[in-house]
């Protein structure tokens, strides 16, 4: 039987709990899961590809199915090209619903064997996003519930070293 590999994309700019979560029930599913950053992105990332791609990795060392890599142009192209026949993504509100439904139903009118799964987030990161992450940190406060820890120190650097003179 062929492999059923997983697609979970998004910005990731950086990691959060909440993605974490996603991924790791991802990953209990499926046979193999990639974590897809995308690149060319139009919103201005704090962290570039290769430290976003970087720190995904750093936190899913425990999860042996699980890689990451990055992504140019059409996600269902990508995923043809991978073999995955699934996108994962999480769903947290009602807010998230109607953006979501429309880039699941033009991603199916792109290619309809490409199907797209929601999972609910863990009602403990209802709240949570990369912005908000961000947000706290730039001005100092701990995100150390938020994300691992090894995105809180790789924020950290980055805000100390833009809050240098
Ligand atoms: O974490 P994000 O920013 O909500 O993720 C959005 C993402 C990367 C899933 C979406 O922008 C995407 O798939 N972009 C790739 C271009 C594409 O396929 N566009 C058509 C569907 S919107």
């Amino acid at each position: 039987m062929s492999k059923r590999i997983a697609i979970c994309p998004g910005s990731f700019d950086p990691i959060t709990n909440g993605h974490l979560d996603i991924i790791e029930r991802a990953a209990a599913i499926f046979d193999e899961v990639i974590v897809a950053v995308l690149e060319n992105s139009s919103k201005a990332p704090l962290f570039d590809v290769e430290e976003r791609l970087t720190l995904i990795r750093d936190v899913t060392t425990h999860l042996p199915n699980v890689t990451a890599d990055a992504f140019g142009g059409l996600l269902v192209e990508y995923a043809a090209k991978r073999e995955a026949a699934t996108i994962v993504r999480g769903l947290r509100a009602v807010s998230d619903f109607e953006y979501e439904l429309q880039i699941a139903s033009i991603n199916k009118k792109l290619n309809e064997d490409v199907e797209t799964l929601f999972m609910m987030t863990n009602s403990q990161y209802s709240f949570l996003s990369s912005s908000i992450v961000k947000e706290v940190a730039k001005y100092g406060a701990s995100v150390n519930e938020l994300v691992p820890q090894q995105v809180e120190a790789a924020l950290r650097r980055k805000y100390e070293t833009s809050r240098q003179p």
